[in-house]
């Protein structure tokens, strides 16, 4: 009987397509884009396929948007998250918190574990009356400037950061009644722009050229760091426990596996984490459906009668948020034409050959194009149109399980989608009832990419509607 030993994997032998005119040691550099690195990613996609890579100083990049290759990609037993360059330089701000920590650091279990329950569908009840306030300062933001442009992405993001502060840690940054942004928001806003900028540059230009904007960004961390303290300490001065938020949980709440409570460090983190990835991601959503209900008046119609049929009292109650099941289609497919977070990073748990083809050596990593996976085929007709009806449920069953993954995969997806979903639905069926939409008709939808994306300059009229 023979045996055949399998091949070594070696990673040197694995060819993918890539931009044509690769130059010696420089690689693909010529065709790197770093300002809109996820919109190029896709672009890319759409030249050269489902796989390919960038090869930056010898540096190779990997892009997947094939969703056969995402079966196995997304599987936790082959592959696991990773630390890609923006969200490893995000540890500067959010250190082992849960978005930034490493997969084999015990601080990301405890925290999982401790935090879960706040975000199943369940808890969302508890936020429901401190969202629908929020939802409400927004209407009445609007109302206040009937018939003028108003900058939706500026608005929404102060109703998802009200939104995030209150729930997570009681904390109101007066958004609405501010005349300048408040100092933490500045600040941090300045630090993302900053790690966004910087991810792919040199230690050595930061210390150089970009010596001042560095230190900034350390002033920018420190005030921030600061202030949550204050905060904590402040909880704790109060006597935690009875708030029933995210800061309440992370204080009083032990990890059932070790029976510890999460480091003061940590609870920092954790808050940082969350004023970042729960509140931009959000808000960018809500932004882009008010472009398309904006610019699809049937579509916004059609959500305004469920929105009739559903909301029958004064305010909108919890249950009924979830029945708005039109209105959920329209945040879907608004998520799969943008998902504001557009792409995640993964890589290889050992020696594998993706799809038995493309050999990958154990660490070797990838990154998920979202926005090309999003755009697919298997989505059929015009992937470009906005059409909600992508989502009836029929039409889920019958489509390829790893064709959406606006909210990523595993055990390090979103913990917060439950969140997203409740608020957004509700601040937009809160502004379709109040308000009819007007576009801009000079507006033509442009992406801006920070590490979430948003729509850029878009700004509507809005006119009260009479019930
Ligand atoms: C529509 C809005 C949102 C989108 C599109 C989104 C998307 C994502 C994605 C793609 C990931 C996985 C990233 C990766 O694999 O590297 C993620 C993780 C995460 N998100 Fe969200 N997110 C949204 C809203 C939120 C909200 C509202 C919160 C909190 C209130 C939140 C908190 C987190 C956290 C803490 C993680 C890290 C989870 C872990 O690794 O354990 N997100 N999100």
């Amino acid at each position: 009987m023979t045996t055949t030993t399998p091949r070594p994997i070696r990673a040197r032998e694995r060819k993918l397509p890539h931009p044509p005119y690769r130059l010696p040691v420089l690689g693909d550099v010529w065709d790197l884009h770093v300002t809109d690195s996820s919109q190029w990613g896709m672009r890319g996609a759409q030249k050269y396929g489902g796989i390919y890579e960038r090869n930056i100083f010898g540096a190779r990049v990997t892009y997947v948007s094939d969703p056969d290759l995402l079966r196995e990609i997304n599987d936790d037993e082959l592959w696991s998250k990773f630390l890609g360059v923006p969200i490893r330089d995000l540890r500067s701000v959010a250190g082992d918190g849960l978005f930034t920590a490493h997969n084999s650091e015990p601080n990301w279990a405890k925290a999982h574990a401790v935090l879960a329950p706040s975000f199943t569908a369940a808890a969302m009840r508890g936020y429901h009356a401190t969202m629908r306030r929020c939802a409400d300062e927004l209407i009445e933001h609007w109302a206040g400037r009937a018939g003028e442009w108003v900058d939706v992405p500026a608005d929404t993001n102060k109703v998802a950061l009200e939104v995030i502060g209150r729930t997570g840690f009681g904390y109101e940054f007066e958004s609405f009644t501010r005349t300048d942004p408040h100092p933490v928001v500045s600040a941090m806003l300045r630090a993302l722009t900053y790690i966004n900028r910087s991810a792919y540059s040199h230690p050595l230009i930061e210390c150089t050229v970009f010596r001042q904007q560095r230190a900034q960004h350390r002033a920018d961390v420190a005030m921030v760091n600061a202030k949550i303290d204050e905060v904590i300490a402040h909880r704790r001065r109060e006597g935690a426990g009875e708030h029933g938020d995210l800061l309440d949980r992370m204080l009083t709440v032990a990890d059932p596996d070790t029976g510890t409570l999460l480091d003061e460090k940590n609870i920092r983190n954790q808050i940082l984490t969350f004023l970042a990835a729960g509140h931009e991601t959000s808000a960018g959503v809500m932004a882009f459906a008010l472009h398309y209900l904006s610019v699809h008046p049937e579509i916004a119609e059609r959500a305004r009668r469920e929105i009739t049929e559903i909301w029958t009292g004064e305010e909108i109650e919890f249950e009924q948020v979830a029945k708005l099941r039109y209105v959920r289609r329209i945040v879907d497919e608004t998520l799969r034409l943008w998902p504001t977070a557009p792409g995640y990073f993964r890589k290889a748990r050992a020696n594998t050959l993706l799809g038995g083809r493309y050999p990958f050596e154990k660490n070797e990593w990838v990154f998920v194009v979202l926005l090309q996976l999003h755009r697919h085929e298997l989505w059929g007709g015009d992937p470009e149109s906005f059409d909600p009806d992508r989502f009836l449920p029929e039409r889920v069953r019958a489509r390829h399980p790893e064709l959406y993954r606006p909210f990523g995969v595993g055990m390090r997806a979103c913990i917060g989608r439950q969140f997203a979903y409740h608020e957004i639905a509700l601040v937009l069926a809160t502004v379709l009832r109040k308000f009819d939409l007007h576009a801009d008709p000079n507006y033509e939808l442009k992406v801006k990419e920070t590490i979430t994306l948003k729509p850029n300059g878009l700004r509507l009229r809005l006119s009260p509607r009479r019930d």
